[in-house]
C-alpha cells in the first residue's frame, strides 16, 4: 500500500478529503472537475457574481500596470474570462498566452483565434527565462499543488520589470461576511446550479470553491511567499471585503531602486 506523502512546503491548504484520499489525488480530481463542468462554468459565473467578472477582471488588470503592447501571459485560464480582457486591454490578442491542465474549460472557452491556449500547470511553466510583461492568474491559486514553486515558475518568466496580478476570493473578516459568502457559494449557488447547469459535476465544484477557500492559507502568507520568491514591490488589493488581488513585481537589476 503506498503511504500518502506530506504536502508540500507551500500547499494552499491540506487535502480537502470529502472530495480526494490524499494530495497526490488532488490534480487528476482537479482536472476531472474542471473538464466536466466546463460547459456551465461562464453561465454559473455570470449568475455568481450578477454580471460583474468582466468589468472587475478588467479593474484588477488596469489596477495591476497592465498596459498597451504587453506580452502577457494568464496562468489558469480556464475558459479565458481573465485572457478575453487581457486580450483587449493589450491590443493585441496574438500577444496573451493561456495556460491550463484542463482541456475542456480551454475549449469551452470563446476566445480569439489568434490567443495561444497551451495544456500545463503553475508550478512547472513550459516558457523560457524573462519572457513576459505581464502575467495573471484569476481564481486558480487555492488548486496549486505547491505556492512557493509556482511563484518562483512566476518570477522565472517575467522579464526584469515586469508585473503579475493574481485574482482570489479570500475569507471576509468579520464573521457576518464569512457566514454570508459560506451560504452564497456553498448553499444558494450549488442550489441554483441544478437548474441552470446541464453537466452533473456542476454543483460539487462550486461545493468544493468554497470549501478550498475557507481552508486555503491566510493573504499574509501568500504575500510572504510571494517576497520568498524574490518578488518586490508585494502587496494586496481588496475589493468588498472579499476579492484580492495579489499585484507584485520582478526586480529590474537595472533599476533595482524602483520596481516596475
Ligand atoms: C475557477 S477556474 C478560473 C478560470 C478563469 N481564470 C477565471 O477567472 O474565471 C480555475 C482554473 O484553474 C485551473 N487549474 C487547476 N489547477 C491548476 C494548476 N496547478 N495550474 C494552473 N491552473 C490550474 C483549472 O483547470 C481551472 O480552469
Amino acid at each position: 500500500m503506498n503511504t500518502p506523502r506530506p504536502p508540500p512546503a507551500h500547499a494552499p491548504h491540506l487535502p480537502l478529503t470529502d472530495y480526494y484520499p490524499t494530495e497526490q489525488d488532488r490534480p487528476a480530481y482537479l482536472r476531472r472537475m474542471f473538464d466536466n463542468s466546463a460547459a456551465d462554468y461562464d453561465r454559473v459565473e455570470h449568475m455568481l457574481a450578477w454580471g460583474t467578472g468582466p468589468r472587475y477582471r478588467r479593474e484588477a488588470l488596469v489596477r495591476g500596470g497592465l498596459k498597451t503592447g504587453m506580452k502577457v501571459l494568464d496562468v489558469g485560464t480556464g475558459t479565458g474570462l481573465v485572457a478575453v480582457q487581457a486580450c483587449s486591454l493589450s491590443g493585441n490578442a496574438a500577444l496573451v498566452t493561456g495556460i491550463d491542465p484542463s482541456p475542456g474549460m480551454m475549449a469551452a472557452g470563446k476566445l480569439p483565434g489568434t490567443m495561444a491556449l497551451i495544456e500545463g500547470r503553475a508550478e512547472s511553466l513550459p516558457f523560457p527565462d524573462d519572457h513576459f510583461d505581464f502575467l495573471s492568474m484569476g481564481y486558480a491559486l487555492r488548486h496549486i499543488s505547491d505556492l512557493g514553486v509556482a511563484f518562483a515558475e512566476f518570477e522565472r518568466v517575467l522579464k526584469p520589470g515586469g508585473r503579475l496580478c493574481l485574482l482570489e476570493i479570500t475569507q471576509a473578516q468579520n464573521r457576518f461576511g464569512r457566514w454570508l459568502l459560506k451560504n452564497y457559494l456553498r448553499g444558494v449557488i450549488p442550489l441554483l446550479t441544478r437548474f441552470v447547469s446541464r453537466q452533473q459535476d456542476t454543483a460539487t465544484i462550486w461545493r468544493y470553491h468554497w470549501d478550498s477557500i475557507a481552508a486555503c492559507v491566510p493573504p499574509e502568507q501568500v504575500l510572504a511567499t510571494l517576497s520568498a520568491a524574490g518578488l518586490t514591490d508585494v502587496r494586496r488589493h481588496l475589493t468588498l471585503g472579499v476579492f484580492s488581488e495579489y499585484q507584485a513585481c520582478k526586480v529590474n537589476p537595472a533599476d533595482p531602486g524602483r520596481p516596475g
